[in-house]
Protein backbone atom coordinates (compact mmCIF):
# COMPACT_ATOMS: atom_id res chain seq x y z
CA UNK A 1 0.00 0.00 0.00
CA UNK A 2 1.31 3.31 -0.93
CA UNK A 3 0.46 6.79 0.75
CA UNK A 4 -1.06 7.55 -3.07
CA UNK A 5 -3.84 5.06 -2.73
CA UNK A 6 -4.73 5.57 1.79
CA UNK A 7 -7.28 6.71 3.07
CA UNK A 8 -7.20 8.62 6.38
CA UNK A 9 -9.74 8.65 9.02
CA UNK A 10 -10.06 11.64 11.64
CA UNK A 11 -12.41 11.21 14.34
CA UNK A 12 -12.08 7.09 14.14
CA UNK A 13 -13.14 7.29 17.41
CA UNK A 14 -16.53 8.36 17.10
CA UNK A 15 -19.76 7.14 16.38
CA UNK A 16 -19.60 7.25 12.76
CA UNK A 17 -15.63 7.14 12.63
CA UNK A 18 -15.42 3.55 13.45
CA UNK A 19 -17.83 2.41 10.83
CA UNK A 20 -15.85 4.41 7.99
CA UNK A 21 -12.54 2.66 9.51
CA UNK A 22 -14.29 -0.53 8.62
CA UNK A 23 -15.74 0.57 5.50
CA UNK A 24 -12.03 1.32 4.05
CA UNK A 25 -10.25 -2.18 4.73
CA UNK A 26 -6.74 -2.44 4.75
CA UNK A 27 -5.95 1.17 3.12
CA UNK A 28 -6.99 2.96 5.92
CA UNK A 29 -4.77 4.99 8.43
CA UNK A 30 -5.51 6.98 11.20
CA UNK A 31 -4.25 8.56 14.22
CA UNK A 32 -2.98 7.17 17.04
CA UNK A 33 -4.22 8.90 20.45
CA UNK A 34 -5.42 11.38 17.82
CA UNK A 35 -7.41 13.84 19.89
CA UNK A 36 -4.14 14.59 22.00
CA UNK A 37 -2.44 15.13 18.80
CA UNK A 38 -5.05 16.60 16.47
CA UNK A 39 -7.68 18.81 18.83
CA UNK A 40 -9.09 21.09 16.35
CA UNK A 41 -10.31 23.14 18.62
CA UNK A 42 -6.90 23.98 19.36
CA UNK A 43 -4.98 26.86 17.27
CA UNK A 44 -1.99 26.72 16.81
CA UNK A 45 1.05 29.50 15.61
CA UNK A 46 3.26 27.23 13.08
CA UNK A 47 5.07 24.16 12.72
CA UNK A 48 7.14 23.60 16.10
CA UNK A 49 11.34 24.24 15.79
CA UNK A 50 12.50 21.12 14.08
CA UNK A 51 9.31 19.36 12.70
CA UNK A 52 9.91 17.57 9.14
CA UNK A 53 7.41 17.22 7.04
CA UNK A 54 8.46 14.07 4.64
CA UNK A 55 6.20 12.10 2.21
CA UNK A 56 5.19 9.38 4.10
CA UNK A 57 4.29 5.72 3.59
CA UNK A 58 0.48 4.42 4.08
CA UNK A 59 0.86 2.04 6.67
CA UNK A 60 2.52 4.62 8.88
CA UNK A 61 0.86 5.95 12.00
CA UNK A 62 0.88 9.78 13.14
CA UNK A 63 2.16 8.26 16.62
CA UNK A 64 5.50 9.87 15.52
CA UNK A 65 4.15 13.35 16.08
CA UNK A 66 3.27 12.01 19.47
CA UNK A 67 6.81 10.08 20.14
CA UNK A 68 8.22 13.06 18.47
CA UNK A 69 6.83 15.70 21.27
CA UNK A 70 9.20 15.43 23.75
CA UNK A 71 11.82 16.78 21.38
CA UNK A 72 10.58 20.10 21.23
CA UNK A 73 10.22 22.63 24.60
CA UNK A 74 7.28 21.62 26.38
CA UNK A 75 6.03 25.01 25.34
CA UNK A 76 5.73 24.44 21.66
CA UNK A 77 4.67 20.77 21.93
CA UNK A 78 1.95 22.37 24.15
CA UNK A 79 1.19 25.27 21.90
CA UNK A 80 1.60 23.45 18.73
CA UNK A 81 -0.70 19.96 19.43
CA UNK A 82 -3.42 21.42 17.76
CA UNK A 83 -4.81 22.07 13.99
CA UNK A 84 -0.76 23.08 12.74
CA UNK A 85 0.13 19.22 14.05
CA UNK A 86 -2.92 17.73 12.16
CA UNK A 87 -1.45 19.75 9.26
CA UNK A 88 2.08 18.65 9.09
CA UNK A 89 0.55 14.91 9.57
CA UNK A 90 -1.54 15.76 6.36
CA UNK A 91 0.94 16.45 4.50
CA UNK A 92 3.58 14.06 5.79
CA UNK A 93 1.17 11.17 5.21
CA UNK A 94 0.05 12.11 2.19
CA UNK A 95 -3.09 10.17 1.85
CA UNK A 96 -5.18 10.25 -1.35
CA UNK A 97 -8.43 10.77 0.52
CA UNK A 98 -8.95 12.27 3.78
CA UNK A 99 -12.45 11.55 5.33
CA UNK A 100 -13.54 13.92 8.06
CA UNK A 101 -15.65 12.19 10.99
CA UNK A 102 -14.06 14.44 13.81
CA UNK A 103 -16.40 16.79 15.63
CA UNK A 104 -18.03 18.80 18.51
CA UNK A 105 -21.30 17.19 18.69
CA UNK A 106 -22.83 17.87 21.75
CA UNK A 107 -26.13 19.61 20.43
CA UNK A 108 -27.24 20.75 24.36
CA UNK A 109 -23.61 22.11 25.34
CA UNK A 110 -22.98 24.01 22.34
CA UNK A 111 -25.60 26.82 23.78
CA UNK A 112 -23.20 27.28 26.82
CA UNK A 113 -19.47 26.75 24.26
CA UNK A 114 -20.26 28.16 20.82
CA UNK A 115 -16.92 29.63 19.78
CA UNK A 116 -15.48 25.64 20.78
CA UNK A 117 -18.21 24.32 18.85
CA UNK A 118 -17.27 27.18 16.19
CA UNK A 119 -13.89 26.85 16.86
CA UNK A 120 -13.77 23.03 16.40
CA UNK A 121 -16.71 22.60 13.44
CA UNK A 122 -15.95 25.42 11.29
CA UNK A 123 -11.91 26.26 12.15
CA UNK A 124 -10.49 22.99 12.45
CA UNK A 125 -13.28 21.61 9.95
CA UNK A 126 -11.42 24.83 7.45
CA UNK A 127 -7.74 23.46 8.96
CA UNK A 128 -8.53 19.76 7.78
CA UNK A 129 -9.58 21.37 4.22
CA UNK A 130 -6.55 23.51 3.63
CA UNK A 131 -3.89 20.63 4.58
CA UNK A 132 -5.91 18.36 2.14
CA UNK A 133 -6.45 20.88 -0.51
CA UNK A 134 -2.18 21.54 -0.10
CA UNK A 135 -1.26 17.72 0.19
CA UNK A 136 -3.25 17.15 -2.96
CA UNK A 137 -5.85 14.85 -0.96
CA UNK A 138 -9.10 14.04 -1.66
CA UNK A 139 -11.59 14.65 0.92
CA UNK A 140 -15.25 13.91 2.34
CA UNK A 141 -16.29 16.67 5.40
CA UNK A 142 -19.40 15.21 6.72
CA UNK A 143 -22.13 17.79 8.37
CA UNK A 144 -25.88 17.08 9.64
CA UNK A 145 -29.52 18.04 9.08
CA UNK A 146 -29.20 20.23 11.50
CA UNK A 147 -27.87 22.96 8.83
CA UNK A 148 -31.68 23.40 8.30
CA UNK A 149 -34.67 24.84 10.45
CA UNK A 150 -36.92 22.32 9.96
CA UNK A 151 -39.94 24.46 8.73
CA UNK A 152 -39.84 22.66 5.38
CA UNK A 153 -42.71 20.26 4.45
CA UNK A 154 -41.00 17.92 1.96
CA UNK A 155 -37.53 16.61 2.47
CA UNK A 156 -34.43 19.24 2.26
CA UNK A 157 -32.57 19.22 -0.92
CA UNK A 158 -28.66 19.98 -1.03
CA UNK A 159 -29.57 23.55 -2.13
CA UNK A 160 -32.14 24.57 0.21
CA UNK A 161 -31.25 27.83 1.98
CA UNK A 162 -30.35 26.39 5.41
CA UNK A 163 -31.02 28.16 8.27
CA UNK A 164 -29.78 26.27 11.34
CA UNK A 165 -31.59 27.03 14.85
CA UNK A 166 -29.08 26.08 17.38
CA UNK A 167 -25.27 26.95 17.85
CA UNK A 168 -24.16 23.29 16.67
CA UNK A 169 -26.26 23.66 13.50
CA UNK A 170 -24.90 27.30 13.33
CA UNK A 171 -21.19 25.97 13.39
CA UNK A 172 -21.67 22.93 11.12
CA UNK A 173 -23.27 25.29 8.26
CA UNK A 174 -20.03 27.97 8.77
CA UNK A 175 -17.59 24.51 8.30
CA UNK A 176 -19.74 23.18 5.10
CA UNK A 177 -18.79 27.08 4.09
CA UNK A 178 -15.19 27.16 4.78
CA UNK A 179 -14.33 23.55 3.91
CA UNK A 180 -15.60 23.90 0.22
CA UNK A 181 -13.91 27.78 -0.36
CA UNK A 182 -10.63 26.06 0.93
CA UNK A 183 -10.81 22.93 -1.13
CA UNK A 184 -13.24 23.29 -3.97
CA UNK A 185 -12.98 20.05 -4.82
CA UNK A 186 -14.15 18.63 -1.40
CA UNK A 187 -17.45 16.39 -1.06
CA UNK A 188 -19.56 17.94 2.14
CA UNK A 189 -21.92 14.74 2.84
CA UNK A 190 -24.99 15.62 5.24
CA UNK A 191 -26.50 12.95 7.21
CA UNK A 192 -28.68 12.10 10.37
CA UNK A 193 -29.80 10.43 13.57
CA UNK A 194 -27.03 8.00 13.11
CA UNK A 195 -26.81 4.90 14.82
CA UNK A 196 -24.63 1.91 14.91
CA UNK A 197 -22.36 -0.02 17.03
CA UNK A 198 -18.92 1.47 19.16
CA UNK A 199 -20.79 4.45 20.80
CA UNK A 200 -23.67 4.78 22.03
CA UNK A 201 -26.80 6.78 20.29
CA UNK A 202 -30.81 7.51 20.80
CA UNK A 203 -31.34 4.25 19.35
CA UNK A 204 -29.35 2.22 22.40
CA UNK A 205 -30.15 4.73 25.19
CA UNK A 206 -34.12 4.01 24.56
CA UNK A 207 -33.02 0.38 25.02
CA UNK A 208 -31.22 0.89 28.13
CA UNK A 209 -33.89 3.33 29.55
CA UNK A 210 -36.31 0.46 28.25
CA UNK A 211 -34.69 -2.19 30.03
CA UNK A 212 -34.44 -0.45 33.49
CA UNK A 213 -38.12 -0.10 33.30
CA UNK A 214 -38.88 2.98 31.51
CA UNK A 215 -41.10 5.23 31.95
CA UNK A 216 -39.54 6.73 28.42
CA UNK A 217 -40.90 9.86 26.60
CA UNK A 218 -40.40 10.32 23.25
CA UNK A 219 -41.31 13.60 21.40
CA UNK A 220 -43.76 13.11 18.26
CA UNK A 221 -42.79 16.79 16.98
CA UNK A 222 -39.11 16.08 15.53
CA UNK A 223 -39.43 13.97 12.16
CA UNK A 224 -35.71 13.19 10.53
CA UNK A 225 -33.83 10.78 8.56
CA UNK A 226 -32.70 7.82 11.18
CA UNK A 227 -29.74 6.48 9.72
CA UNK A 228 -27.12 3.28 9.76
CA UNK A 229 -23.31 3.76 10.28
CA UNK A 230 -22.87 0.56 8.60
CA UNK A 231 -24.97 2.14 5.68
CA UNK A 232 -23.32 5.15 5.54
CA UNK A 233 -19.88 4.30 6.19
CA UNK A 234 -18.94 2.83 2.86
CA UNK A 235 -21.02 5.60 0.95
CA UNK A 236 -18.59 8.17 2.50
CA UNK A 237 -15.90 5.89 0.87
CA UNK A 238 -17.28 5.79 -2.26
CA UNK A 239 -18.07 9.43 -2.69
CA UNK A 240 -14.36 10.31 -2.03
CA UNK A 241 -12.54 7.69 -4.55
CA UNK A 242 -14.80 8.95 -7.21
CA UNK A 243 -14.63 12.54 -6.00
CA UNK A 244 -17.83 13.84 -5.64
CA UNK A 245 -17.88 17.55 -5.01
CA UNK A 246 -20.04 19.59 -3.16
CA UNK A 247 -22.99 18.80 -0.86
CA UNK A 248 -24.95 15.62 -0.84
CA UNK A 249 -27.19 14.27 1.34
CA UNK A 250 -26.52 10.77 2.40
CA UNK A 251 -29.09 9.11 4.68
CA UNK A 252 -30.94 5.69 4.83
CA UNK A 253 -34.52 5.54 2.74
CA UNK A 254 -37.78 6.78 5.05
CA UNK A 255 -38.38 9.10 7.56
CA UNK A 256 -39.95 8.75 11.31
CA UNK A 257 -40.31 11.07 14.23
CA UNK A 258 -37.99 10.01 17.21
CA UNK A 259 -41.35 8.04 19.05
CA UNK A 260 -41.34 6.12 16.34
CA UNK A 261 -37.96 5.07 16.08
CA UNK A 262 -38.16 4.61 19.39
CA UNK A 263 -41.16 2.00 19.39
CA UNK A 264 -39.71 0.07 16.29
CA UNK A 265 -36.78 -0.13 18.72
CA UNK A 266 -38.48 -1.71 21.46
CA UNK A 267 -40.45 -3.88 19.24
CA UNK A 268 -37.65 -5.34 17.40
CA UNK A 269 -35.76 -5.94 20.54
CA UNK A 270 -39.26 -8.04 21.47
CA UNK A 271 -39.84 -5.44 24.35
CA UNK A 272 -43.20 -3.56 25.16
CA UNK A 273 -43.51 -0.62 22.11
CA UNK A 274 -46.02 1.19 24.30
CA UNK A 275 -43.15 1.86 27.01
CA UNK A 276 -42.40 4.71 24.90
CA UNK A 277 -44.96 7.46 25.66
CA UNK A 278 -45.30 10.36 23.61
CA UNK A 279 -44.04 13.56 24.40
CA UNK A 280 -43.50 16.93 22.81
CA UNK A 281 -40.40 19.07 22.71
CA UNK A 282 -41.55 21.67 25.16
CA UNK A 283 -41.91 18.73 27.87
CA UNK A 284 -38.21 18.81 27.78
CA UNK A 285 -37.03 22.58 27.72
CA UNK A 286 -33.47 21.20 26.65
CA UNK A 287 -30.90 23.88 25.94
CA UNK A 288 -30.61 23.33 22.10
CA UNK A 289 -33.77 23.89 20.05
CA UNK A 290 -33.96 21.02 17.23
CA UNK A 291 -35.71 21.31 13.54
CA UNK A 292 -39.09 20.12 13.84
CA UNK A 293 -38.86 18.48 10.67
CA UNK A 294 -35.23 17.82 9.32
CA UNK A 295 -35.42 14.90 6.47
CA UNK A 296 -32.64 15.03 3.95
CA UNK A 297 -33.67 14.29 -0.01
CA UNK A 298 -31.18 11.64 -0.80
CA UNK A 299 -32.05 10.90 -4.64
CA UNK A 300 -28.65 13.28 -5.84
CA UNK A 301 -26.40 10.17 -3.62
CA UNK A 302 -29.21 7.44 -5.13
CA UNK A 303 -28.54 9.11 -9.36
CA UNK A 304 -24.88 8.89 -8.42
CA UNK A 305 -25.43 4.94 -6.80
CA UNK A 306 -27.48 3.93 -9.10
CA UNK A 307 -30.34 3.71 -6.12
CA UNK A 308 -30.82 4.68 -2.67
CA UNK A 309 -29.40 3.52 0.61
CA UNK A 310 -31.99 0.81 2.16
CA UNK A 311 -34.67 1.74 4.45
CA UNK A 312 -33.77 3.00 7.87
CA UNK A 313 -36.26 -0.01 9.72
CA UNK A 314 -34.25 -2.24 7.49
CA UNK A 315 -30.94 -0.69 8.76
CA UNK A 316 -32.21 -0.57 12.36
CA UNK A 317 -33.05 -3.91 11.98
CA UNK A 318 -29.52 -5.07 11.50
CA UNK A 319 -28.10 -3.24 14.03
CA UNK A 320 -30.17 -4.65 16.42
CA UNK A 321 -29.38 -7.67 15.29
CA UNK A 322 -26.01 -7.16 14.98
CA UNK A 323 -25.36 -5.31 18.69
CA UNK A 324 -27.38 -6.74 21.38
CA UNK A 325 -27.97 -10.04 22.98
CA UNK A 326 -24.76 -10.51 25.56
CA UNK A 327 -22.00 -9.18 24.21
CA UNK A 328 -23.93 -5.49 22.36
CA UNK A 329 -20.87 -3.57 21.22
CA UNK A 330 -21.75 -0.38 22.11
CA UNK A 331 -19.93 1.15 25.53
CA UNK A 332 -22.14 3.29 28.20
CA UNK A 333 -23.74 6.33 27.18
CA UNK A 334 -20.93 9.38 27.78
N1 LIG B 1 -24.44 11.46 15.49
C1 LIG B 1 -25.33 11.95 14.65
O1 LIG B 1 -26.53 11.67 14.77
C2 LIG B 1 -24.89 12.84 13.51
C3 LIG B 1 -25.88 13.30 12.63
C4 LIG B 1 -25.50 14.10 11.55
C5 LIG B 1 -24.16 14.42 11.36
N2 LIG B 1 -23.24 13.98 12.24
C6 LIG B 1 -21.83 14.39 12.01
O2 LIG B 1 -21.07 13.21 11.81
C7 LIG B 1 -19.74 13.41 12.29
C8 LIG B 1 -19.39 12.29 13.25
O3 LIG B 1 -20.35 12.29 14.31
P1 LIG B 1 -20.36 11.15 15.42
O4 LIG B 1 -21.77 10.95 15.82
O5 LIG B 1 -19.54 9.99 14.98
O6 LIG B 1 -19.63 11.93 16.61
P2 LIG B 1 -18.90 11.37 17.90
O7 LIG B 1 -19.28 9.96 18.19
O8 LIG B 1 -19.12 12.42 18.95
O9 LIG B 1 -17.36 11.39 17.45
C9 LIG B 1 -16.72 12.60 17.16
C10 LIG B 1 -15.25 12.34 16.89
O10 LIG B 1 -14.59 13.64 16.83
C11 LIG B 1 -13.54 13.65 17.82
N3 LIG B 1 -13.41 15.00 18.35
C12 LIG B 1 -14.26 15.64 19.17
N4 LIG B 1 -13.77 16.87 19.46
C13 LIG B 1 -12.58 16.98 18.80
C14 LIG B 1 -11.57 17.99 18.73
N5 LIG B 1 -11.67 19.12 19.39
N6 LIG B 1 -10.49 17.75 17.96
C15 LIG B 1 -10.35 16.59 17.30
N7 LIG B 1 -11.26 15.59 17.34
C16 LIG B 1 -12.35 15.78 18.09
C17 LIG B 1 -13.99 12.65 18.87
O11 LIG B 1 -12.91 12.23 19.66
P3 LIG B 1 -13.16 11.55 21.12
O12 LIG B 1 -13.36 10.09 20.87
O13 LIG B 1 -11.92 11.86 21.86
O14 LIG B 1 -14.39 12.20 21.70
C18 LIG B 1 -14.55 11.53 17.98
O15 LIG B 1 -13.51 10.79 17.41
C19 LIG B 1 -19.72 14.81 12.93
O16 LIG B 1 -19.22 15.72 11.99
C20 LIG B 1 -21.19 15.11 13.18
O17 LIG B 1 -21.45 16.50 13.14
C21 LIG B 1 -23.57 13.19 13.32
Amino acid sequence: MTGAEAILVLGHTGLLGRAVVEACGPGCMVVDDERRAFDLGRESAGPPAGARVEPGEAGDSLSWMVANLPRYPRDAAQVHRGIELMRLGILRLKPALVINCAGYTAVDKAESEPELAMAVNAKGAEAVAKACRQAGAGLVHVSTDYVFDGLARRPYREDDPPGPVNAYGRAKLAGERLVLAAHPGACVARSAWLFGPGRASFVDKVLALARRGGPLKVVTDQVGSPTYTRDLAPVLVELGKKGVPGVIHAVNLGQASRYELARRTLALCGLDPELAQPALSRDFNLPAQRPAYSVLDGRRLARLRGGPLPSWLDGLRRHLTETTGDNPGWEQAR
